[in-house]
């Protein structure tokens, strides 16, 4: 008997357009593993309303960029179905039934929300904000997901769906939620161009997966390389031995160059650095051009005439109806575990 295929489930936040962050980060997986998995991409529209609820015109301006984006990355809708949370209200419920097996003083303490709230400025969390991780456990296993693959800040919100998946099973005594593994398979966390920890949108310190060659060497002839190279005392040429060793903002020049460039062109440029010889703008020159050849067929996909509003549209909409059920199943198996909803 054949085994059916495992099923992922990952997904972004729709607050704006991708950048090659979020391609290190969890894109690259996607498309490695598309064939091996079944692939359920998230648009967590609702989510987004957690930090941009006074925004919602971005927000469904973003789902359409970040569907966009998927498709261009070189994910073909045969391949994936997309999950757009707020088509499918049955996760809401979910959220309501999970929201009773969480403690307040777990979510306060999830480093990733206590990272996210400082980074947003909030003093005073609201309630949905802080309950983000119990919609998160909802995405999750709502369609039974076994793999969720996502870099290390996400890890917490999925062992915390993990814990809430089996707490229910066990109070209500079956099987009901599947309890996911999560993975980082090669996830990768860029830093920004400012050399700072992470490349992010809000930061202003991204390379978008659309930039051009112009845009691409503006953004990496800015990026701040007044320190003088020199001696790196490290074994090996690895990113993770020798970043340490530089300034942040040097370190990110090398984090991207071994991303996108050639094993032979990255060493190269760490002999240079060893050696203390002149080369930043060698360095920054040729690492924009890796960047704009990896931008290249991203950009010619983006502007596929086959992927247009119309044809991302129908796409969202029969990925709802093939999820809408899914989701029901789910939800009235937990239901039926509860014993609610059955009348008098
Ligand atoms: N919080 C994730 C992010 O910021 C998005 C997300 C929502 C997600 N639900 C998920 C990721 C479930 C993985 C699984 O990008």
């Amino acid at each position: 008997m054949d085994t059916p295929q495992k099923r992922i489930l990952t997904g972004d936040r729709t607050t704006g357009k991708l950048h090659l962050g979020h391609f290190a980060g969890s894109l690259r997986n996607r498309v490695k593993l598309r064939h091996e998995y079944e692939l359920f991409i998230l648009l967590a529209d609702v989510q987004a309303l957690t930090t941009h609820f006074q925004n919602p015109e971005l927000i469904n301006q973003s789902i359409y960029d970040v569907a966009i984006d998927n498709l261009s990355v070189g994910l073909e809708p045969g391949e994936f179905t997309f999950v757009q949370q707020s088509r499918v209200p049955a996760i809401a419920e979910l959220t309501v039934f999970y929201s009773m097996l969480v403690s307040v003083n777990a979510l306060r303490h999830n480093p990733t929300i206590k990272t996210e709230a400082k980074q947003y400025g909030y003093d005073d969390l609201s309630y949905g904000f802080l309950g983000y991780p119990v919609s998160q456990a909802a995405d999750i296993t709502f369609c039974n997901a076994d793999l969720v693959p996502v870099g290390d800040d996400q890890r917490q919100h999925v062992e915390m769906a993990k814990d809430m998946a089996q707490r229910f099973n066990h109070r209500f005594g079956r099987p009901v939620f599947r309890v996911p593994a999560s993975v980082d398979r090669g996830a990768l966390r860029l830093p920004g161009l400012d050399g700072s920890e992470k490349m992010g949108k809000s930061e202003g310190n991204a390379l978008d997966l659309l930039d051009g060659p112009d845009t691409v060497l503006r953004k990496i002839k800015a990026v701040p390389t007044t320190t003088a190279p020199g001696p790196l005392d490290a074994e090996g040429d690895l990113p993770d031995v020798i970043l340490p060793l530089m300034p942040p903002a040097v370190g990110a020049l090398y984090r991207l160059l071994h991303l996108v460039a050639p094993w032979g062109v990255y060493a190269d440029f760490v002999g240079k650095y060893r050696r203390g010889e002149k080369f930043y703008g060698a360095l920054k020159a040729e690492l924009a051009r890796h960047v704009s050849g990896f931008n290249a067929p991203i950009i010619e996909r983006y502007h596929d005439p086959a992927n247009n509003a119309e044809s991302v549209r129908a796409f969202l909409r029969d990925s709802a109806r093939k999820v809408t059920p899914v989701a029901r199943a789910t939800v009235e198996a937990a239901r039926e575990a509860m014993g609610i909803g059955r009348g008098l």
